[in-house]
């Protein structure tokens, strides 16, 4: 995309509120609005990130603190905004922060400039159990949920849906982050989902109990892109997951763009529907009975993938807003299917192999070296401390005679996406505890889908 067609008398300022060093959407979008010649302003937590070595930050902002007020939020990008001394387009990374933009819009305003959302859309789509009704109105396919009211109702629920089921919480971005509550777990027995109900006061949101759909090849898609002024949608895509981490159910190690009629009539249609104005991320599985394609997630911010969607014009998603929110027109540019995304920590080898059809990768770049070196560097050391953590609980629990009971997002016996093999694991008989192993962490949340 030649500079000239973003305005870059306007800066950007990206909000992430969740603390996840590794995020590498926030890396993409700095890239992509950089190398346009915007200054790009980061509001997030960068200790230890490699975001903040890129050379295409402008500044970095102390994030809002930990456990923030909506008040602490507004302070946070009202001193930002103070700063930066220009309205600037402003850009959420993270669910958290995508809800308290849409709830604070009147008053940054004057400050930022801001996609113009009808009501709470972006709260109502991030909500899950808000989002199952939304799929019942506008007709896309949504896994069965239910929404328990109380721990026998859960337990009841869970065996009507049929072992294994996938337990969400509605709202997750209100996880207290040491809590060790993961927004979406597979349960395995009655007990598990009695026993997760139970902790619906520490999650501060409501439980919901899904149908789970079998992993499995060309499974898992995703839909990407920009709702502009007139509701028309560019700068993205429908994708597919070709591996995920933590497999099977995890973020997108590697993805390709990949055209798909049926994800992109009901990523339409949705957004038509609820007037969606803005970026937004869809998270797709086909049922391999029914072939339909279920509504998993709906992420009203960039899914941290959004580069793969880079096309001939070099459009995506964030620059699709710039320039649609300083009324500049957005360049038809080519489609470019076959184009490969591929975030290195998590798929090491697939970031060897050449690519045929054009490929991203998360972290290096050849403009731009220093975060792909650092990255290197800082998730060495987080990986050895996580082993150390592992071995220190599993020495502690062998010694109490107790294994731990971990409730993991993913579960090694889960047949995964790069796995070819169909059905699920066998399942316990209801009520029957399931003796779960001591696991090898539970993904943090900078390893998993619903921070990225
Ligand atoms: N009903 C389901 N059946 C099977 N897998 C699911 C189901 N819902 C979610 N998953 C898996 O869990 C991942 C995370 O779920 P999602 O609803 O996107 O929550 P979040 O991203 O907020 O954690 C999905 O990407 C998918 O791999
Ligand atoms: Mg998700």
């Amino acid at each position: 995309m030649p500079e000239s067609l973003l305005d870059t008398r306007v800066p950007a300022v990206l909000l992430r509120i969740d603390r996840n060093p590794f995020h590498h959407g926030t890396l993409g979008a700095v890239r992509s609005l950089g190398r346009a010649g915007i200054d790009v302003h980061v509001v997030a937590d960068s200790t230890g990130s490699p975001v903040r070595k890129s050379r295409f930050v402008r500044q970095l902002h102390p994030p809002p603190p930990p456990g923030a007020t909506l008040a602490d939020i507004a302070a946070t990008l009202l001193r930002v905004a103070a700063r930066v001394e220009r309205p600037a387009v402003l850009i959420p990374m993270d669910d958290a922060g995508a809800v308290a933009v849409s709830r604070l819009r009147e008053e940054l305003a004057p400050a930022y400039l801001l996609p113009q959302q009808p009501g709470s859309v972006p709260e109502r789509v991030a909500d899950k159990a808000e989002l199952t009704r939304l799929c019942a109105a506008a007709d896309v396919p949504h896994p069965l949920t239910v929404i328990p009211d109380s721990a026998a109702q859960a337990a009841s629920a869970a065996w009507r849906l049929g072992l294994p089921v996938v337990a969400k919480w509605s709202r997750p971005w209100l996880l207290p982050a040491d809590s060790g509550l993961r927004s979406t777990v597979v349960v395995r027995s009655t007990q598990e989902a009695r026993d997760l109900y139970l902790r619906t006061p520490e999650a501060g949101s409501q439980l919901l109990l899904q149908a789970f759909l079998p992993p499995g090849q060309d499974r898992d898609w995703f839909f990407h892109g920009y709702a502009d002024r007139s509701g028309a949608v560019g700068g993205g895509g429908p994708g597919r997951k070709l591996c995920a981490w933590p497999r099977g159910a995890g973020l997108t190690a590697v993805g390709e763009w990949t055209e798909n009629p049926q994800v992109r009539t009901l990523a339409q249609r949705l957004t038509d529907e609820l007037g969606y104005r803005g970026i937004f991320d869809l998270d797709f599985r086909r049922c391999g009975a029914t072939g339909d394609y279920h509504l998993l997630d709906f992420n009203p911010r960039p899914g941290a993938q959004f580069r793969l969607f880079a096309d001939g014009a070099g459009l995506d998603v964030v620059r699709a807003q710039h320039l649609d929110l300083t009324h500049r027109p957005l360049p038809a540019g080519v489609p470019l299917p076959g184009r490969a995304f591929v975030v290195e920590n998590y798929a090491p080898l697939a970031a060897l192999r050449p690519a045929r059809r054009g490929r991203e990768l998360a972290w290096h770049a050849g403009d731009d070296t220093a975060p792909g070196r650092a990255m290197w560097g800082l998730w060495g050391a987080h990986v050895a401390r996580r082993l150390l953590d592992r071995l220190r609980r599993a020495g502690a629990s062998g010694a109490a005679g107790v294994r731990p009971r971990v409730v993991r997002q993913a579960t090694p016996p889960m047949p995964s996406l790069t796995d070819l093999t169909e059905p699920p694991p066998s399942t316990p008989a209801p009520s029957t505890p399931v003796p779960t192993a001591p696991a090898p962490a539970a993904p943090t949340d900078d390893e998993k889908a619903s921070s990225c």
